[in-house]
């Protein structure tokens, strides 16, 4: 065993994950000791596998599918905010237990504050685009920051009826989510419509608030038909990478020790991965 701190990101698999990128870049930025590792764990494997990362030199990980539900079931102790997302992303290993957080929904805002300074949550309804994880974590995140009225739309709609039933959201059917937007204040994407490879996001934003932020966790495109659409109107738009990349911050620290920035060259960087 060794002093040197170790981190990682378990998934299964694992091969396409941009998070030792992200990691390494701030170790070598700050000039901290430290490694993080990608490590491909199966389900069935998990639990055990977990329990002995402690002693085998690892201060923490995260966790990315299919095992964030499965972590937050294991950890010893769960935030508030991870309990409410139903998933864990962030995990620390201290005195043999877990302790599990989910970070997602920070990134979110954290994201749009630093690429829209601008926007702000609680100035009107934010429609969200998709009913899985991310858009849990997104659901959170604006309830927190004070959104008035969070309106989702999902193409399964008992899948945004299960949602509604555990938060204070309204539901609208997939085939009127363009009048579901209309005065929005805020409209994110997070199904996987308009990613590479997958069908287009047919989505009309005329209704929208004339300063609606437009905001798509896609990021491959980066930018995507979406924030093409936003930005011929003149709305103001984020792209999805930067969600990615500050969700990682609230682990690095408590792993190492310093806060990391999300600065333009770690963007270039994985980008360019
Ligand atoms: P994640 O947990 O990353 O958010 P997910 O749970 O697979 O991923 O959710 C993907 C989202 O994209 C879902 O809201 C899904 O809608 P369904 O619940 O109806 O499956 C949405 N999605 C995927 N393909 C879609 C399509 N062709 N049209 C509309 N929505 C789609």
């Amino acid at each position: 065993m060794t002093n040197t701190p170790f981190a990682a990101v378990i998934g299964w698999p694992i091969g396409h994950s941009k998070s030792p990128i992200i990691h390494r870049h701030w170790l070598a930025e700050l000039g901290l000791s430290g490694d993080y590792v990608p490590l491909g764990i199966a389900p069935e494997d998990f639990a055990t596998e977990l329990r002995q990362l402690e002693s085998r030199g690892f201060v923490g990980a995260n966790v990315t599918i299919p095992h964030k539900e499965a972590a937050l079931a294991l950890a010893d102790t769960v935030t508030d905010r991870a309990r409410r997302i139903g998933a864990a992303n962030t995990l620390v290993f201290r005195g043999g237990k877990i302790h599990a957080d989910c970070t997602d929904g920070e990134g979110f805002l954290a994201n749009l504050k630093q690429n829209a300074p601008d926007w702000d949550p609680a100035k009107g309804p934010a429609v969200i685009l998709g009913a899985g994880g991310a858009a849990r974590a997104i659901i959170v995140s604006l309830l927190d920051a004070g959104c008035p009225e969070v309106i989702v739309t999902n193409r399964t709609r008992t899948r945004a009826d299960a949602l509604a039933s555990t938060f204070p959201i309204f539901v609208s059917d997939w085939d009127s989510r363009v009048d579901a937007t209309a005065g929005c204040a805020t409209l994110v994407n997070t199904t996987s419509l308009g990613m590479t490879g997958q069908p287009p996001l047919d989505m009309s934003l005329d209704l929208c608030a004339n300063d609606c932020l437009v905001t798509d966790i896609v990021y491959t495109p980066l930018k995507t038909d979406l924030l093409k659409s936003a930005e011929a109107l003149g709305l103001p738009t984020v792209d999805g990478i930067g969600m990615l990349l500050h969700q990682a911050v609230p682990g690095f620290e408590a792993w190492f020790g310093q806060k990391p920035a999300v600065t333009p060259s770690l963007r270039e960087k994985v980008l360019a991965a």
